[in-house]
């Protein structure tokens, strides 16, 4: 009989956590039992599984008992307060937030670039940011033809990084501007409906935001080469789930443009959407609801001889944050690298 798994996850209500969930049922992740924990506010309340209502937990040390696997994606001190625990009593954590990310001992997996690197996990794996899920599953395989000298990415990032509630407040602040009411900002820092922004992330003294700095950094350490130049731009558009994004690569010799979408054409989970004659390229409608990073617009960058220009749309909260951590799961169970199991 094939092993199946005590599932957990924190954040459950959550954009992320809702997709997870339903992934899990879509993906048929062999699950032996699953709960869902959430924050004293939803207890009460229950979500779907398979036909069942399951009902929401709070966090306590006594519900990471028994327990293989915690998807976690309830913020970055939430995961900072649990994570440890639920390794204590033998789980392993794959975590959503930053928190733990560029720690050296916890290995930072999008599983079409880096799978390797879960061999050497102590207990938590971190799931990357999204904008960088995104821009290595194009960058990567064009990286291992020919290297990567420099990277300059610009972000179109939609609504649905900074959670179920900001995707509401979208919509809200859009029905009020078309009544000709003021919009009300109370998630996001200032109206997204009709308007955009530099990412709301804190502002770091080197001018960057923390998203950006994240694009840097993990794409750095999930490619394992600290030498690759990078800079990012990040701003919030009022798109609801799929994040763009415009990025200019620059390599150590020229790379046809025919060559590069033909190794894209290939690679694990990009679809090349490119059709010149309609001007049909990747837009977010396309891309939200998919497993795929859509890429295209792939040419010559005209100020560069060794220069690459792209542009991808890909599914925030599937590829960009859900699906990526089960698919971090998946590897678990297929290279046998989890603590304890059930038969
Ligand atoms: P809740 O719905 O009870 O607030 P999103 O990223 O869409 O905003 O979702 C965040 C997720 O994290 C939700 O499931 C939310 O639960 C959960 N969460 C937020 N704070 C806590 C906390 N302190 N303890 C447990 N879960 C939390």
């Amino acid at each position: 009989m094939s092993k199946s798994y005590r599932v957990a996850i924190l954040g459950a209500t959550g954009a992320v956590g809702t997709e997870l969930l339903e992934l899990l049922e879509s993906r048929n992740f062999p699950i032996a039992n699953l709960k869902l924990l959430a924050s004293e506010r939803s207890v009460g309340k229950t979500l779907k599984f398979k036909g069942e209502n399951i009902p929401i937990e709070p966090v306590t040390e006594q519900a990471f008992e028994n327990v293989d696997i915690v998807l976690a994606s309830a913020g970055g001190g939430t995961s900072k307060t649990w994570a440890g625990v639920a390794v204590a009593k033998g789980a392993v954590v794959i975590d959503n937030s930053s928190a733990f990310r560029m720690h050296p001992e916890v290995p930072l997996i999008v599983p079409e670039v880096n799978p390797q690197a879960a061999a050497s996990h102590k207990g938590i794996i971190a799931n990357p940011n999204c904008t960088t899920i995104l821009m290595t599953l194009a960058v990567w395989p064009l990286h291992k033809i020919k290297p990567v000298k420099r990277i300059v990415a610009a972000t179109y990032q939609s609504a649905s990084g900074a959670g179920a509630k900001a995707m509401e407040e979208v919509k809200t602040q859009t029905r009020d501007i078309l009544q000709g009411k003021q919009p009300v900002a109370e998630v996001l820092p200032y109206p997204l409906a009709f308007n955009l922004f530099p990412h709301n992330s804190p502002l770091t003294d080197l001018g960057y935001c923390e998203e950006e700095l994240k694009m840097v950094n993990e794409t750095r350490k999930i490619f394992g080469s600290q030498e690759i130049r990078i800079t990012a731009t990040c701003v919030r558009v009022p798109v609801l789930r799929a994040h763009s994004e415009a990025i200019n690569l620059e390599f150590e010799t020229p790379f046809n443009p025919d060559e590069a979408r033909a190794i894209l054409s290939q690679a694990p989970g990009v679809k090349l959407v490119e059709d010149w004659q309609t001007n049909h390229f990747p837009m977010p409608i396309e891309a939200s609801g998919q497993d795929e990073v859509l890429v295209g617009r792939i040419r010559q960058d005209i100020s560069h001889h060794c220069g690459l220009e792209l542009w991808l749309c890909g599914d925030q909260i599937r590829k960009g944050a859900a699906l990526n951590a089960v698919q971090i799961a998946e590897l678990l169970i297929e290279k046998n690298l989890l603590q304890s199991t059930t038969a």
